[in-house]
């Protein structure tokens, strides 16, 4: 896994933590990471910024002290003080994470010891800095003892980094998470293929109920959508009208393909396609309700239908939207044993069924998409 200091930390915030660190213990922070990027920036003093590294010439001192530095960052264990040779006190320490040397905390421009005010003096009169302010600017430098810039350093350096293993953790998380979600994707294509090769294998057997299944769908997902509902909800009737008269493959070919009136026998073993098609998905890791509305999707509210006479409440809304684009797509196309009845007839069937066989809501959605939106079958 790669990833840069900027991807464990909350780079702003960590920044707003060392600005608050600074009013409360005066104390210059910065880090700046291997490709020499300065992350964050924290109390640099105005003898520093305003005065050593604004000029020139002293700033060539500055960068020779920060490569200093740098270099023996490398081998630090756990810390470098360094004294620049403007007299500024310096310190830094590797930030590690997982073995990985990500980024310098620097801390410093502080002195060790009561500063020597002619060694200032002479700066200022060799770079042309104003002596009077440059010396304002160096007596609000820190003088602190090398212990205590060692207890600071040990201190930062122990906050970035369990800061950093936060943001490791989290970073380790998401590819866990981003892993689990591709598992995902792949069980639910496998999910679908399934589908597609059951669905080529009703097309093999039977034309009739293929070009239904296809049109059924085209229909069921847009009252779906019409209804507003949840894209997973969508999906799943899209798969499950692709199939849902796979149990016909069970009623032998020609009782299906028969023209003209069907026997009470015949009736009643078509009658058990929905059962079957249940049985023959029900094994396959589905979501739950496809096999559902596969046996649902002759059933009517008023407990009318077939295979149980389920009512109202025990017949879910994928099953509801199934059997009215099951009956509309039937009643609007060509059957071996009847010819086209009308889109109208269909939407008739549908009306007068209102409340009592079909759901409402799917009733005016479907015939809100033929009436008003310019509905029509593709397939
Ligand atoms: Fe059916």
């Amino acid at each position: 896994m790669e990833y840069r200091i900027q991807d464990l930390i909350d780079i702003g915030l960590f920044q707003e933590l060392l600005d608050r660190l600074n009013d409360a213990f005066c104390l210059t922070t910065a880090i700046v990471d291997n490709e020499s990027n300065v992350i964050t920036a924290s109390g640099w003093q105005d003898v520093c910024m305003k005065f050593h590294r604004a000029n020139k010439d002293s700033e060539f001192i500055c960068k020779k002290s920060d490569r200093y530095i740098t270099e023996h960052l490398q081998e630090a264990d756990p810390f470098v003080i360094y004294k620049c040779l403007h007299g500024l006190v310096d310190a830094a320490t590797p930030i590690i994470v997982e073995g990985k040397h990500l980024a310098n905390f620097f801390i410093g421009q502080a002195f060790l010891e009561k500063p020597d005010i002619d060694f200032f003096k002479k700066q200022a009169e060799k770079y042309g800095y104003d002596e009077e302010k440059f010396l304002e600017a160096v007596s609000k430098v820190p003088v602190i003892s090398e212990e205590e810039l060692q207890n600071r350093l040990g201190f930062i350096r122990s906050m970035t980094e369990i800061l950093a293993k936060m943001g490791h953790e989290r970073l380790k998380q998401i590819e866990l998470l981003n892993e689990l979600q591709k598992k995902n994707r792949e069980l639910s294509n496998s999910v679908e293929q399934s589908i597609y090769a059951l669905s080529k294998a009703s097309e093999i057997r039977d034309r009739y109920t293929a070009g239904h299944q296809k049109r059924v769908r085209q229909l069921a997902c847009a009252i779906a959508s019409d209804m507003g509902l949840a894209p997973e909800t969508i999906n799943n009737i899209s798969l499950g009208a692709l199939v849902h008269d796979i149990g016909k493959i069970y009623i032998p070919s020609d009782i299906l393909n028969k023209p003209g009136q069907i026997t009470d026998l015949e009736y009643e073993l078509i009658k058990e396609h929905p059962k079957h098609g249940y049985d023959i998905v029900k094994d396959i890791n589905l979501p739950w309700q496809i096999p559902v509305m596969i046996y649902q999707h002759h059933e009517r509210l008023d407990g009318s239908g077939y295979p149980e006479g389920i009512k109202g409440d025990g017949i879910i809304i994928e099953s509801r939207i199934l059997s009215v684009a099951e009956v509309v797509e039937a009643m609007s196309s060509h059957r071996p044993y009847r010819p086209n009845l009308g889109i109208d007839a269909a939407l008739n069937e549908i009306r007068a069924g209102r409340g009592t066989k079909f759901d409402s809501e799917v009733v005016d959605a479907c015939v809100g998409l033929f009436t008003e939106k310019g509905f029509a079958f593709t397939e």
